[in-house]
């Protein structure tokens, strides 16, 4: 139970050693993937799981690359909260919208749920340093982890990234490399720079880490009473979490824990969607775009290399779909989680409420259909959003007559 059968290339077929770190298939390049042995798995055990007291990412051991608890690095990460959209779902015509709020992860983003196991298998492997390359979120996370584990991160980014993402790895000691130009040219150095120097890389390469995003699945199907969503919206950069959480819900599925499989969408930005036009245009893989300005900033990655052909796979496997928003879409969902939700999200991690909206209106998505979008990071990493709200008003006096005055002009409710 819990034990890797193997590494494997998913292209290929090649299987290599899971005792070691190997960032690619030695045949053909591809990124590889674990194989869990789950067939200790029964009836029994779910419940088990179900039952257990314990809560976060590492209830799920039996699905986790691990081998030993002692090396877990862990920030308190997993079961974050399943909203339903109960006002905000109606008024975009669905009867069981969900919002899956990520926003709450330890260092604010999705991205903590591959890095706690990315970072506990590099303690278990014995490596010195963790590497990223990353438009903000990824940096912050794993050199959050680092910190914990006691290992050096070192993190490149591009020099145009959002200060208070840089903020964010810079407070937890990492080592700090900022190159010029974008994130596709620095991500190519960085490819570069492991090789040279062995690097344990924290990217969507790392087979390990990977695994740690099937958690949606597992949780998801939890927190819906034993039951797959019929829609799973995900903000769609790497394609990682997509093609994760797939991959969860058919291990549910092997083991005849779920009875459905979800569509799976992948919401991106109109000025960055690599994998929306490949959907699109019936191809197998991703071309590089050029990323153009958008406000869903984490998400603008215009060569998807490592996984964007198997997001693409696992899109059209489960019956979804790949959608591309424009910036007053982006903006209009941004707002709405914040007015409608309690939810203050970063763009892109609003994107994918976005896309529900799109696909209500356009009738792929019926108003009866279980939707759950995934909201992936948290408005406090982006202070240039505070740019999207309304100016203050001006400023009234200090007393009691001149606020009862503002506020029957603005007809705030103060009962
Ligand atoms: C806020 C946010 N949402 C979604 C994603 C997309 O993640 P993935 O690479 O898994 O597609 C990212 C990653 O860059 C992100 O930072
Ligand atoms: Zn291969």
């Amino acid at each position: 139970m819990g034990q890797i059968i193997s590494i494997f290339c998913p292209r290929c077929g090649r299987t290599c050693e899971s005792t070691r770190y190997q960032e690619s298939c030695g045949s053909c390049g591809s990124v590889l993937e674990v194989a869990m042995d789950l067939s200790g798995l029964g009836p029994w055990e779910r419940d088990a799981l179900l039952a257990a007291p314990e809560r976060g990412l590492f209830r799920w051991w039996a699905f986790l690359p691990l081998a030993d608890r002692a090396s877990v690095v862990s920030l308190g990460e997993g079961d974050t909260p399943l909203l339903s959209a109960g006002r905000l779902g109606e008024r975009l015509g669905f009867e069981r919208l969900y919002l899956k709020n990520d926003t709450v992860l330890p260092t604010g983003s999705l991205k903590d749920r591959s890095n706690a196991i990315g970072v506990s298998k590099a303690v278990e492997l014995g490596v010195p340093l963790v590497a990223v390359v990353s438009t903000g979120n990824a940096a912050a996370s794993v050199s959050a982890y680092a910190a914990a584990a006691g290992l050096r991160s070192v993190i490149m980014l591009p020099e145009e990234t959002a200060p208070g993402k840089v903020a964010q790895a810079a407070a937890h000691g990492a080592e700090i490399v900022a190159v010029k130009g974008d994130y596709d040219r620095t991500a190519k150095l960085f490819a570069a720079a492991v090789r040279e120097f062995g690097w344990y890389a924290c990217m969507s390469n790392n087979p390990y880490r990977n695994e740690g995003k099937k958690s949606y699945a597992y949780e998801l199907w939890a927190q819906l009473g034993r039951e797959a969503p019929q829609w799973l919206i995900h903000p769609t950069a790497g394609g990682l979490g997509l093609v994760a959480t797939w991959k969860g819900f058919n291990e549910l599925y092997a083991l005849g824990w779920v009875d459905r499989l979800p569509r799976m969408v992948a919401a991106q930005a109109s000025a960055c969607a690599p994998i929306v036009e490949a959907y699109r245009s019936g191809s197998a893989d991703v071309r590089p775009v050029s990323a153009k300005e958008t406000i869903a900033e984490s998400i603008r990655v215009g060569y998807p290399k490592s996984l964007g052909w198997r997001a693409l796979r696992d899109i059209r496997a489960s019956g979804g779909t790949a959608i591309a928003l424009d910036e007053p879409e982006i903006r209009e969902a941004w707002a709405l989680l914040a007015r409608h939700a309690g939810i203050y999200a970063e763009p892109a991690g609003a994107i994918s409420l976005a896309a529900a909206a799109r696909l209500r209106q356009e009738g792929v998505i019926d108003p009866s259909d279980l939707t759950v979008c995934v909201i992936t990071g948290h408005g406090l990493k982006q202070p240039e959003i505070q740019g999207l709200a309304p100016p203050l008003p001006p400023a009234i006096e200090p007393n009691l007559e001149s606020l009862r005055r503002r506020l029957s002009q603005e007809r705030v409710d103060v009962g």
